[in-house]
């Protein structure tokens, strides 16, 4: 039989009969690479795979021990991974030059040493001096860790296999480890890949867990190949904007836990501390008595994190107004911009508009719709709103304002760090005693009008008698309260 080859994205693993500049799937660029049909996805693909072996089938309901954890002590990690690494999982943690995953994980891996767990790390890109003069600069030299500076995976295998079992391997990074059984370059695609599945193997078998630091490219995504996304366990993801301090572990993806957990972190001279309360390091510097500021009661995961939304709405000298969003959907504020437009009468079309998560936290949830709006509409009036007020809540298309998931939370944490109301959609928990107290809003029209009759209460001089609350377009309402 004549010999077939098959093409395959060593990006994505997409599969094609002939050789391209450019995979189709995942337009990357010089990816595809011909492979044999005889063995691997390319003798599947061909139908050429040997027959295989007949194994049994199981039921869901069989009695399975839920994997063990090992929990390393540092809680805002050990809450990313969904309390604790998972015994002979993979764990792949992004983040950007210079951001801290190293230093992450040797304060990581000195915690866990120092319980009593057998823990390696293996720098690839560092000299063993250079990881022993970090850990003493943050106070843990006398931490039982195991250093290396080598990047031969089979080597690492080897070394590893030898003595007891470890709990955790640590791989700085896996763009510098290489195989000796494929015959590219290190940090080839090819190498990645490979060194990625050695590694994989070795964690499967052993029940050891092991963590790769994986660097990101300018478009933030883990450079090498997506499959390595698509093999490992769970993806984290390190974060932080430049010029501020602190620095948020975002779960990708888990297998083994909750994906919107954060762990927050600050950056010091000793390493990095962990934020336990990131509500009041958001908050810090504030100025609540400017226009276009509200305080978003949002929710990261399972805990509440007020944050303050900034909104700048200026008249434009250009044909087509900017817009720019620091740290939230644009596509979101688009809908909000629309929805001010057509449901409460705002005219922003000759706007430049600027809306900015302070902090540089960046907010997924569409509870920041209300908040958003709220800046908005503060910046438009120059009216300031209350220091004390919250916002949350969810913008539908015909202005109604929604409910979002755990109010009684967001309002918990609200009233713990001092304000006294909360503007959200109405309803839900009503019986529950808070000591603060919800404005209910169930239009966006009645926040407009709100605003805009403090914009006019502001404006009036002493004395003289209010007018009726009433935005410049017209659009006439109240809080329900
Ligand atoms: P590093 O962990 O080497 O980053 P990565 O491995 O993600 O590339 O962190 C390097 C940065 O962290 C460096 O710019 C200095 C800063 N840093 C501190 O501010 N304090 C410290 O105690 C340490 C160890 C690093
Ligand atoms: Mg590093």
């Amino acid at each position: 039989m004549a010999k077939r080859s098959i093409f395959i994205c060593q990006s994505c693993g997409a599969l094609s009969n002939r050789w391209q500049g450019k995979c189709e799937a995942c337009e990357a660029w010089n990816s595809i690479v011909e492979e044999g049909a005889t063995s691997g996805i390319g003798a599947q693909a061909a139908g050429l795979a040997k027959k295989g072996k007949i194994f049994a089938l199981e039921g869901l309901d069989g009695e399975d021990r839920p994997a063990p954890r090992i929990i390393c002590g540092i809680a805002e990690l050990d809450r990313v991974t969904g309390g604790g690494f998972v015994a002979g999982s993979v764990l792949l943690i992004g983040g950007e030059p210079g951001i801290g995953k190293s230093t992450l994980l040797i304060q990581a891996s000195a915690a866990l040493a120092r319980k009593g767990e057998r823990v390696v790390y293996v720098s690839g890109e560092e000299a063993v001096a250079q990881v022993r003069m970090r850990a003493q600069r943050l106070g843990l030299s006398n931490a039982n860790v195991e250093l290396a500076a080598e990047t031969n995976v089979e080597d690492i295998v080897a070394t590893l296999s030898k003595g007891p079992k470890p709990a955790l391997i640590v791989i700085d990074s896996i763009q510098t480890m290489w195989s000796s059984m494929q015959d590219s370059t290190p940090g080839t695609v090819t190498q990645v890949r490979g060194s990625a599945q050695a590694l994989i193997r070795f964690a499967k078998t052993t029940g050891a867990c092991v963590i790769l630091v994986g660097h990101v490219t300018k478009d933030g995504q883990i450079a090498g190949p997506r499959v390595v996304e698509h093999m490992v366990d769970a993806v984290l993801s390190f974060e932080g904007e430049g010029g501020h301090h602190f620095r948020i572990l975002r779960a990708m993806k888990n297998r083994f836990g909750p994906t919107d957990e954060i762990g927050v972190f600050e950056m010091t001279g000793l390493g990095l501390a962990e934020v336990s309360n990131p509500s009041a390091m958001f908050l810090a510097g504030r100025e609540a008595q400017s226009a276009g500021t509200a305080v978003l009661a949002g929710m990261e995961g399972t805990r509440p994190v007020l944050v303050e939304i900034q909104a700048l709405v200026a008249p434009s000298s250009l044909g087509t107004p900017r817009r720019a969003v620091v740290g939230w959907d644009p596509a979101r504020l688009s809908m909000v911009i629309a929805v001010l437009e057509a449901h409460a009468g705002l005219k922003l079309g000759q706007h430049d508009i600027y809306l900015n998560v302070a902090g540089g936290l960046r907010i997924s949830e569409p509870a920041a719709d209300l908040a958003a709006a709220a800046a908005l509409i503060s910046s438009l009036t120059g009216a300031v709103l209350p220091a004390q007020n919250v916002y949350f809540g969810e913008i539908g298309l015909s202005g109604a304002v929604r409910p979002v998931v755990h109010a009684a939370l967001r309002r918990k944490e609200a009233a713990k760090l001092g304000f006294s109301h909360a503007v959200g959609p109405g309803g839900g928990d009503k019986k529950e005693n808070f000591a603060l107290e919800l404005q209910s809003c169930s239009h966006i029209g009645a926040l407009v009008g709100d605003i805009a009759a403090r914009a006019a209460a502001a404006k009036r001089k002493p004395g003289e008698p209010p007018a009726t609350a009433r935005a410049s377009n017209g659009a006439r309402a109240h809080l329900d309260y």
